[in-house]
């Protein structure tokens, strides 16, 4: 019954990371999935025997195909039972959900999150282990050890499912249970908000503009916003999750959900606007005339969290990532509560969270997230902001305005440059490292340079140590630098260039204004352009 398919290893996965990210060219190629699939398997052991698994993905072109495969090799490796959800869809919050509900040995989350999808796009797999989050390091090298020396994968003989039908089948003397995709997430979403207010909020005439982006949140957003909250329908736009994400780049930012911007700046705005990325982890705030950046809504939501059920009680910490602005720490120190600082990328908050020592966390690439799941999650996100504006009939700009009162404005902007060839990334980064003990001192644009760093992370639970975790770079009055390449790109290099001034008086300037010096000593420092070529960065975000 169980077929032995040989195969030989590839070895283009990235070490360190939970999961694996291609073109879907790439992934088209014979055994190219069966290959990361049972390297994940193999990685697993025997412990795998007689568990569920939970599939699911953000809908993109090869969704279906790659989930009717692991099926059956899930069935070949001895696990009992397969939840799916209907379509092959799940958000990767709603499939953290379901493997914490199910009690699974983990899941198997297939998407690319916020990169486009169609069959020149990016498709990609990753393992949450039980918990419901990204594999640790310690599972994540063994599939890569395993993608390196695999010379065999397992399958039983089946047909396809009908992914489209609730209910039960077999394959290969597995179960397959196909379930609803949103009714968990959504039941737990009801668990920790107020509905009532906000829904009280919505029939006195709050409004609300939600952009899917033809992504996975759509089927999500459309229950719990329109059917559950009563938000009028046509409230969430771009509701239909498609193969190409409608052709266009499912990333919640101000150049990929400009629509969404332009709408919330118009004088008949809606209350308040969102947006998620393709898999629906990210969020995009926006209320009438004011973007929230991701750095300030963290520190906002953490700072009025106590106005949603869940969070009454209080919060243990506040997690962020370096690159993240420092807004939340003045907010844990306002609530004389820890505030973490991790390298960049949701696993290192799992296990604080695990732990018990944080409750809210959020990076400055728009992803935010508590306790409820083990990702980071844009419709909690959207809810949480949607809770406090109910509970304390602010606007969006109201909440803002008076939190910057309270703790003065993190101005904040992320420079990225796209497509750098690798080697000449590499050059700039190894030159920054290279003078990084000469930088203290010297004057840089006007600022002066306090302290320079490559930051390194000691995870407060299992004291493992990250190192080269990006640069860091302080200058006097608290104004700040950071460089680091991104970890998730699929062709070429892209420098992240973050950039952050506080001010505790100046309320209400332009951020680009407020950064001007700062990102001219950014360039003098590491030689952007000499280095790139480039004079512009590509986003800012
Ligand atoms: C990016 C973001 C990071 C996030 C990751 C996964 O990684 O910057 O905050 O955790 O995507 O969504 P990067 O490309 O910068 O390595
Ligand atoms: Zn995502």
């Amino acid at each position: 019954m169980i077929k032995t398919v040989a195969t030989e290893p590839y070895l283009d996965q990235k070490p360190g990371t939970s999961g694996l990210r291609k073109k879907v060219r790439v992934f088209q190629q014979p055994h190219y999935a069966e290959n990361f699939v049972q390297s994940v398997f193999d990685a697993l052991g025997d412990e795998k025997t007689g568990q569920t698994l939970v599939i699911g993905g953000d809908g993109r072109f090869l969704n279906r195909e790659v989930i009717q495969v692991a099926i059956r090799m899930a069935a070949a490796n001895g696990f009992a039972r397969v939840v799916v959800g209907q379509g092959g869809i799940l958000s990767t919050p709603a499939a953290s959900n379901v493997i914490r509900q199910r009690g699974a040995l983990g899941g198997l989350v297939l998407s690319a999150s916020h990169n486009p999808g169609g069959p020149d796009e990016d498709f990609g797999i990753k393992y949450n282990i039980s918990n419901g989050g990204p594999a640790p390091e310690k599972v994540t090298d063994a599939i890569h050890a395993n993608t390196k020396s695999i010379s065999r994968w397992l399958t039983v003989e089946a047909d396809d499912i009908n992914l489209d039908t609730l209910g039960e089948v077999t394959v290969g003397g597995m179960t397959v249970e196909v379930i609803d995709s949103v009714a968990d997430y959504a039941a737990l979403m009801e668990s920790l908000f107020d509905f009532a207010a906000i829904k009280r909020a919505v029939e006195g005439g709050f409004t609300m503009s939600f952009d899917a982006m033809s992504a996975v949140t759509g089927p999500y957003a459309t229950e719990i916003l329109e059917k559950r909250l009563g938000f009028a329908p046509g409230t969430v736009k771009n509701g239909t999750p498609l193969p190409d994400f409608g052709g266009h780049h499912p990333d919640p930012n101000l150049v990929h959900a400009k629509e969404l911007y332009d709408r919330m700046m118009a004088p008949d705005a809606p209350d308040f606007g969102a947006a998620s990325d393709g898999d629906g982890d990210r969020n995009l705030i926006i209320g009438r005339g004011r973007f929230i950046t991701p750095s300030d809504s963290l520190a906002m939501l953490a700072a009025n969290a106590h106005l949603a059920p869940a969070y009454a009680g209080g919060l243990k910490g506040i997690a962020r990532s370096m690159p993240t602005s420092a807004a939340a720490d003045r907010v844990a120190e306002k609530l004389g509560i820890p505030a973490y600082e991790t390298p960049t990328g949701w696993k290192f908050f799992g296990n604080l969270l695990d732990a018990g020592m944080a409750t809210i966390c959020g990076e400055e690439s728009a992803g935010t997230g508590s306790d409820h799941v083990r990702e980071k999650d844009g419709l909690w996100a959207v809810l949480l902001w949607l809770n406090i504006l109910a509970a304390s009939g602010k606007s969006v700009d109201g909440i803002a305005r008076d939190h910057w009162a309270t703790y003065g404005r993190n101005y904040y902007a992320r420079h990225d440059y796209e497509g750098v060839e690798s080697e000449r990334a590499d050059a700039l980064m190894a030159d920054l490292r290279a003078k990084l003990l000469t930088l203290p001192g010297e004057t840089f644009a006007g600022l002066t340079v306090e302290t320079a760093d490559d930051f390194a992370y000691t995870d407060p639970t299992d004291q493992s140590v990250s190192r080269n975790q990006g640069i860091r770079v302080l200058f006097q009055g608290g104004s700040r630098v950071v460089f680091r390449l991104s970890g998730t790109g699929t062709s070429g290099a892209t420098l992240r260039v973050y950039l952050e001034r506080y001010s505790a008086d100046q309320l209400d300037r332009e951020t680009p204004e407020m950064l001007a010096d700062i990102i001219a000593a950014a360039d003098e420092i590491a030689g952007i352009t000499q280095h790139t070529g480039r004079t512009e960065p590509d986003v800012v975000t």
